[in-house]
């Protein structure tokens, strides 16, 4: 792992799922001002980079295949950055069990089968950082498969940094609520920056934090959270009903 505090990703060898854009593409971006040696910018369809750091490699989550050829690919990573994921935009959690599997099969599992490729990976360079794109809404329970998803994979980020302790990697779980990204373009509502939920990204992977709030709902819901389920969902309610209203 890198020494506390550090900003720079000086000499560090990244990947990125979900590179090509949103979020994603600002990890690239960043990592690079940063002074990454290399970014590997997966994506299911590669697009072309000006920087010759990057380098684009073919990765789809859903393909049972493709971590090991990512890892054969890219055996000197040492931050896995697991951004990529899905958001139907008629995903509801009583809606078709086909559709809420597709939507694992993108969020949890392909994202858990990426992680564990990688983990021995991580563990050769040194420990390296897994860091897990995560939601505010695996806390806030939104009526969506989506939600659903990405509370497992809360669950799963915080059992993978037990699993991984002992090879000195450092596991780090980001939440948020609404970026300015592709992902939200249906949502007339106040929006975080991805440059400024990525800059979070990754201070934290330079000073050792494990979990990253990254803009004032999500802190504020963490704050909620112990409070009596008769008065925390009542509210969450309340909010998802504002949400709703301004699609
Ligand atoms: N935007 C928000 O408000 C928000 C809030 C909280 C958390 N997040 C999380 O932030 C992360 C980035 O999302 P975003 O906002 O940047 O959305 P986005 O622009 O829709 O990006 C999602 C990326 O995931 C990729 N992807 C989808 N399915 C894939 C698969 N099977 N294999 C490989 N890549 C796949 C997409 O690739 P294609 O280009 O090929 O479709 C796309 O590049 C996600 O984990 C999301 O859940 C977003």
């Amino acid at each position: 792992m890198q020494s506390p505090r550090s900003t720079s990703l000086s000499g560090r060898h990244v990947l990125v799922t979900g590179a090509n854009g949103g979020l994603g593409e600002q990890f690239v971006a960043q990592g690079l001002e940063r002074g990454a040696a290399k970014v590997y910018a997966a994506a299911r369809s590669t697009r072309s980079w000006d920087d010759p750091r990057v380098v684009a490699l073919d990765l789809d989550l859903t393909d049972p295949e493709a971590p090991a050829r990512a890892v054969a690919a890219a055996p000197d990573v040492d931050v896995l950055i697991n951004n990529a994921a899905i958001a139907p935009s008629d995903d509801t959690i009583t809606g078709p069990e086909e559709e809420l599997r597709r939507i694992f099969e993108t969020n949890f599992f392909g994202t858990l089968r990426l992680s564990n490729a990688f983990a021995p990976v991580l563990g050769a360079n040194g420990g390296g950082t897994l860091l897990n794109i995560l939601s505010a809404a695996a806390w806030i329970s939104m009526p969506t498969g989506y939600a659903a998803s990405k509370a497992a994979m809360w669950s799963a980020t915080n059992a993978l940094r037990l699993q991984l302790e002992g090879q000195g990697t450092q596991v780090v779980g980001l939440l948020v609520g609404m970026i300015d990204t592709p992902m939200t373009a249906g949502w007339d509502v106040p929006k975080v920056t991805a440059a400024s939920v990525v800059a979070q990204a990754y201070d934290a992977v330079g000073d050792g934090t494990l979990e990253v709030l990254a803009d004032g709902t999500t802190r504020d819901l963490k704050t909620r959270l112990s409070t009596p389920a008769e008065e925390l969902y009542p509210w969450v309610h309340e909010q998802i009903a504002g949400l709703a209203a301004t699609r």
